[in-house]
């Protein structure tokens, strides 16, 4: 395809007046002036919705959370943003990102049809998109049950899906890509003789992020950037980080944390496990546990990596790499859990992760005991192309949050100090982060043989779209 998929549009009116498809994208045939896409820019191009307020209005503290500003800021000031959308690719649709507080609010009711109708009777891309059969336009939508973000219900049904033709999460035909940090492929037929789920994720469509910066189990998870960087294993130096890679660890497995989730992984691990030597299962971690996070998992072989609340994001793996412990993930059966930027070739998870279904729990320590020792150092070593990939380091994050834990440790006011940074969290350029990666794959379902693009952030564009009261 030679321009974005809006050249299709265009392509598609010049047939329809009888016309041969143009052959070069500047040319103007019969009056049709065609755009001046640049033949050279970078795909994927990304456009941006400029949409009235009462669509993508919201408080700012909302626009802030799980680095939902950042995420539109950073697509544009990256190479990718297109600000004509005949040129695009795809395109992003804002919306009010929120929390489970305003789920309730009047406002966001029937929002989701008013904003899909509204961009399909305003611009052509929308249809465009319907002929190519292809989903190309993006909601990022980072809450814990996924598509929520932007779609009150929480079990979707395909028979509600009629009312949001081509965009409802239970719809698998749809047109709208999330880009979320669920995901949960937990469709299941329904008693109408269709299909429900709750996460609805798509392979192959939908894409999972790993944890944003922000999150409170992201790249730091109970613990400040100054323990972070003295933990973890990826910013020493070359003979340090190789004995840690090939040690033994003093324990087997660890997980602390609370459960939440509907499904029964944390309960599981803790009947059959606590108590169990080599064995870590803890109730609470972080501020006021018992467990240092870090700690931990630096001495811990396996790191547990269960659903979050209600199946939603499980956040562990994130941390886990960091310190070289190795995820497992935990399935209910038949619900696949798709990881962060799974099919990315820089991210083989299944070279440094382990996947276990619920039922096989009680038997973890056999499956964890036949795994040699050897085959935990080729592990632990193939995170080590994958780790930067995790990381949001071309986002700006809060200074704060660096030192977030230890202030609420201290009962200091870490509001007060808020202000702005770019983290490298340990010595990464940011040129392989998950953003990148992400693009990446947005990149490859246009052209498959492309290889990853390297690219810097533009810094000073990005500190032009900070959120206004705050300095960087
Ligand atoms: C897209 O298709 C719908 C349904 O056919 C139509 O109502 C709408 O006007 C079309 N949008 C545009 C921009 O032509
Ligand atoms: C241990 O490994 C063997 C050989 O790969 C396999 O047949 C067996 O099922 C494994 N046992 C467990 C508990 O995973």
């Amino acid at each position: 395809m030679r321009g974005g998929l809006a050249w299709l549009v265009v392509a598609a009116l010049g047939s329809a007046r009888g016309e041969a498809n143009p052959a070069h994208p500047t040319k103007v045939r019969a009056g049709l002036a065609l755009p001046p896409c640049d033949p050279l820019a970078p795909r994927p191009r990304v456009h941006v919705y400029n949409l009235p307020e009462d669509l993508t209005d919201a408080p700012n503290s909302e626009r802030r959370w799980r680095s939902y500003a950042m995420f539109f800021a950073r697509v544009r000031t990256s190479p990718f943003y297109e600000a004509d959308g005949r040129c695009a690719d795809y395109f992003l649709i804002p919306h009010r990102a929120f929390t489970f507080v305003t789920s309730k609010q009047p406002a966001m009711r029937g929002l989701a049809p008013r904003l899909f109708s509204f961009i399909a009777q305003r611009w052509p891309y929308w249809n465009a998109s319907a002929r190519v059969d292809s989903a190309r336009h993006i909601i990022y939508s980072p809450c814990d049950y996924g598509p929520e973000c932007l779609h009150v219900d929480k079990a979707y049904k395909s028979r509600s899906a009629r009312r949001l033709p081509r965009a409802h999460p239970a719809d698998r035909t749809r047109l709208v890509l999330h880009v979320e940090l669920t995901g949960r492929e937990d469709w299941r037929p329904s008693l109408d003789g269709g299909e429900t789920c709750g996460r609805c994720f798509l392979p192959g469509v939908d894409i999972r992020l790993p944890s944003p910066p922000d999150h409170n189990c992201g790249p730091l998870c109970g613990y400040s950037h100054a323990v972070l960087v003295r933990n973890a294993i990826w910013g020493r130096p070359p003979a340090e980080r190789r004995a840690l890679l090939a040690a033994r660890r003093e324990h087997t497995f660890f997980f602390a944390g609370r459960s939440m989730h509907t499904g029964d992984a944390r309960s599981l691990l803790r009947a059959h496990h606590a108590g169990r030597p080599g064995w870590r299962i803890g109730v609470s971690a972080g501020l006021g546990g018992r467990v240092s996070i870090s700690d931990a998992m630096l001495s811990a072989s396996f790191c547990g990596s269960p659903p979050g609340k209600q199946d939603g994001d499980s956040d562990r793996f994130l941390p886990a790499l960091l310190f070289g412990c190795i995820p497992v993930f935990f399935e209910h059966d038949g619900q696949r859990e798709w990881r962060p930027l799974e099919g990315h070739p820089d991210v083989p998870w299944d070279a440094f992760s382990l996947r276990v279904r619920t039922r096989d729990i009680a038997q973890l320590h056999a499956v964890l005991g036949n795994i040699s020792h050897a085959r935990v150092v080729r592990m632990r070593t193939a995170m080590a192309g994958a780790w930067e990939r995790m990381l949001f380091t071309s986002f700006p994050i809060e200074r704060a949050k660096f030192d977030w834990w230890r202030m609420r440790a201290e009962g200091g006011e870490w509001a007060a100090r808020k202000s702005w940074k770019w983290a490298s969290y340990l010595g990464e350029s940011g040129s392989r982060d998950a953003f990148a990666g992400l693009m990446d794959i947005l990149r490859a379902r246009l052209q498959p043989d492309a290889p990853p693009l390297m690219f810097t952030s533009n810094q000073r564009a990005l500190e032009a779209q900070l959120p206004s009261g705050v300095s960087s």
